[in-house]
C-alpha cells in the first residue's frame, strides 16, 4: 500500500494548489457521498442533510484537515492517523466500504475543481493516497 516517492510528491505538488478551498471540497465530497449512497447517512444520526447543513459543513472541514495531515505524513501515516483509526474502527465501527464511497466522491470533487492538475498520474496517486488513508482507518476494524 505504500506510496512510490513519485506518488508522493503528486500528491503533496496537487494538495498544494487546493490553498484555503480544502474544507469546501470536503464538504463537497460529503454532500456527494450523503446524496450518491444514503446508507452513510445512518453514521450521522445526529446530523441535519439539508443544502445548508451547517454540521455538514464543520464535519468536511475537519475531514478536510485529516487529509491535510496525512498528506503531511506520508511517512508515518499510521502514526499520524491512529486516533482517528481507533475512532472510525473501534468506536464509529464504520464499515470500511464506505471509506471507497467517500474516496470516490472526494476523487470526483477534487477532478472537477481541478481538471488541469489531475492528469492519469496526479489521478492515480491520489487514489493510492485516499485508499492508504482508508486502510488506515480502518485497519483495526473488526
Ligand atoms: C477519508 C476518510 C475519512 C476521514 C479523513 C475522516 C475524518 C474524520 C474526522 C477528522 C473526524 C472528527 C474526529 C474528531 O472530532 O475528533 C471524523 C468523525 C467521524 N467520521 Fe470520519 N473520516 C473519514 C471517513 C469516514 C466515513 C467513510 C464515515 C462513515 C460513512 C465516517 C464517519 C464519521 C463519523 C460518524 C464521525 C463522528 C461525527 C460526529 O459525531 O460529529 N468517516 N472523521
Amino acid at each position: 500500500m505504500a506510496l512510490s516517492d513519485e506518488d508522493k510528491c503528486n500528491v503533496k505538488e496537487f494538495w498544494e494548489k487546493l490553498g484555503e478551498n480544502t474544507n469546501v471540497y470536503g464538504t463537497e465530497a460529503l454532500f456527494r457521498t450523503f446524496l450518491s449512497f444514503p446508507a452513510t447517512k445512518t453514521y450521522f444520526p445526529h446530523f441535519d442533510f439539508s443544502s445548508r447543513s451547517r454540521q455538514v459543513r464543520a464535519h468536511g472541514k475537519k475531514v478536510a484537515d485529516a487529509l491535510t495531515l496525512a498528506v503531511n505524513h506520508l511517512d508515518d501515516l499510521p502514526a499520524a492517523l491512529s486516533s482517528l483509526s481507533d475512532l472510525h474502527a473501534q468506536r464509529l465501527k464504520v464499515d470500511p466500504i464506505n471509506f471507497k464511497f467517500l474516496s470516490h466522491c472526494l476523487l470526483v470533487t477534487l477532478a472537477r475543481h481541478h481538471p488541469g492538475n489531475l492528469n492519469p498520474e496526479v489521478h492515480a496517486s491520489l487514489d493510492k493516497f485516499l485508499s492508504y488513508v482508508s486502510s488506515v482507518l480502518t485497519s483495526k476494524y473488526r
